[in-house]
């Protein structure tokens, strides 16, 4: 005991070294800086489940078709409209700052130039070609960081063990040379993505099935990170990430860790399916995204083109309408951190970097055009509506000179200037907020 008190006074790191949440380590923090200021990602999830539209993998895994019929759809994986740099610069307008594409999903389509295996986008469909070559350069011609998703497990490859839900091929303990031979097979692939394509983030998904040592993640990591030291991992490599990585679930209270991602569809879809018509509008992502911001993450927000390469129109839609927003309230996006409580404002806030600066969403006018702002010591030294230019006033009740108690601060919002989603007001004020505590 006496041991580990001595230890950790000489390395508060180690307390978290094994997990996502708070850690010291200075190196860490300054990989993770583009990251943190990303603010907004785009998955891509792109296979051949697009061309029946059912669900990415699971649809044979849960049995709703065989495997057998689910292989069939590489013959409908025609990428004819395919235009990676048209994707990059929709991507680019939407604001998002990186993007994640499936190089290889569950099901063991991979969409690169593989070696290992045949089920590939091109040994096995009429696109016949590389698909993530072309997108990665386009991406990086047009400032954007390159993600990587990578399934671990291989539902499809004769030696990985799980297959469907109700057959596994075989257990690791009974048959490890097999299991060699499905590492081999994996390891492989990770070294050709990585000397391929030198990501900027590697997005593991899968890891559930596996231990840590069964995965063999340490390897993975050495592997991946050799010559390559600033690379961003996500969490699912069984914990051993750099940020926490909820999914759909928006997260009600801020999250501990120091870095976190929302990955989210557009739909209830990962891939594009022609009946799910259950598109979120603009305005719902946008709640969902502000909602993000004032939390301190990013959102990582999906889209799932079709078997031809085209973007669905609905999907396209939404990463129009986000542009127009982020465009107009870049100063209150990439640089900001997670908010004040909501009893000081009702509704998302973000704080500027150096905390002298406080962003208020607001997404609906209250009656009387004013929204209020409570319990901020501060002096505010200017409001003005972001992307709009407008200074507004302030109107001060409830203070007086025997308490510090700061008061309530109504702001008036003039219907001019109202953004049709969020209008953004900043508040400076003057110097770093303080709360009131009593
Ligand atoms: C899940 C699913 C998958 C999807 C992913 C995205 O873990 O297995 O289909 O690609 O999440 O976050």
């Amino acid at each position: 005991m006496k041991n580990l008190f001595f230890y950790l006074l000489l390395f508060p790191s180690f307390l978290f070294s094994q997990n996502i949440s708070q850690s010291n380590d200075i190196a860490y923090h300054q990989k993770m800086e583009w990251f943190k200021e990303a603010k907004l990602g785009i998955f891509i999830h792109w296979g051949i489940y697009a061309v029946n539209g059912i669900s990415e993998s699971w649809a044979f895994y849960n049995r709703y078709i065989s495997h057998e019929d689910y292989l069939k759809q590489t013959a409908g994986f025609t990428a004819t409209n395919y235009d990676p740099d048209y994707w990059a610069r929709m991507i680019k307008e939407s604001g998002a700052k990186y993007s994640v594409i499936t190089t290889k999903h569950h099901d063991g389509f991979a969409l690169w130039d593989t070696e290992y295996g045949d089920l590939n986008s091109l040994k096995s469909s009429p696109s016949k070609r590389d698909l993530i070559t072309p997108f990665v350069e386009a991406l990086r011609k047009n400032d954007l960081k390159v993600g990587l998703y990578y399934s671990l497990p291989d539902w499809s490859y004769k030696d990985y063990t799980h297959h469907t839900n109700n057959f596994q091929r075989y257990k690791i303990q009974d048959d490890p040379d097999r299991w060699d031979r499905f590492q081999s097979y994996n390891f492989g692939q990770l070294e050709e993505l990585k000397n391929n394509f030198s990501p900027d983030l590697w997005w593991f998904d899968g890891d559930w099935e596996h231990s840590a040592e069964e995965w063999n993640v340490k390897k993975i990591k050495s592997l991946l990170t050799h010559k390559q030291t600033g690379v961003i991992f996500n969490s699912r490599l069984n914990e051993q990430g750099d940020y926490a990585t909820p999914e759909i679930g928006l997260p009600i209270h801020k999250p501990e860790a120091d870095y976190w991602e929302l990955c989210m569809t557009m739909n209830d879809s990962w891939g594009f399916q022609h009946n799910d018509k259950k598109y979120k509008s603009p305005q719902q992502v946008l709640d969902i995204f502000v909602d993000v911001l004032s939390k301190g993450g990013n959102l990582l927000l999906d889209i799932g083109p079709k078997a031809d390469g085209t973007i669905p129109k609905e999907q396209e839609n939404i990463l129009k309408e986000l542009g127009k927003w982020t465009s107009k309230h870049s100063e209150a996006i990439y640089q900001v951190e997670a908010g004040i409580p909501y009893e000081c404002f009702m509704g998302p806030t973000a704080l500027s970097q150096d905390s002298t600066t406080l962003y208020l969403y607001v997404r609906d006018i209250p009656k009387d055009g004013k929204v209020v702002l409570k319990g901020v010591e501060n002096k505010i030294n200017r409001v003005w509506v972001v992307g709009h230019g407008t200074i507004l006033d302030q109107e001060v009740f409830c203070k007086v000179y025997w308490s510090k108690y700061p008061g309530l601060t109504y702001i008036e919002i003039p219907e001019n200037t109202l953004d049709p989603y969020y209008t953004v007001l900043a508040v400076l004020l003057d110097g770093k907020i303080k709360l009131y505590q009593d």
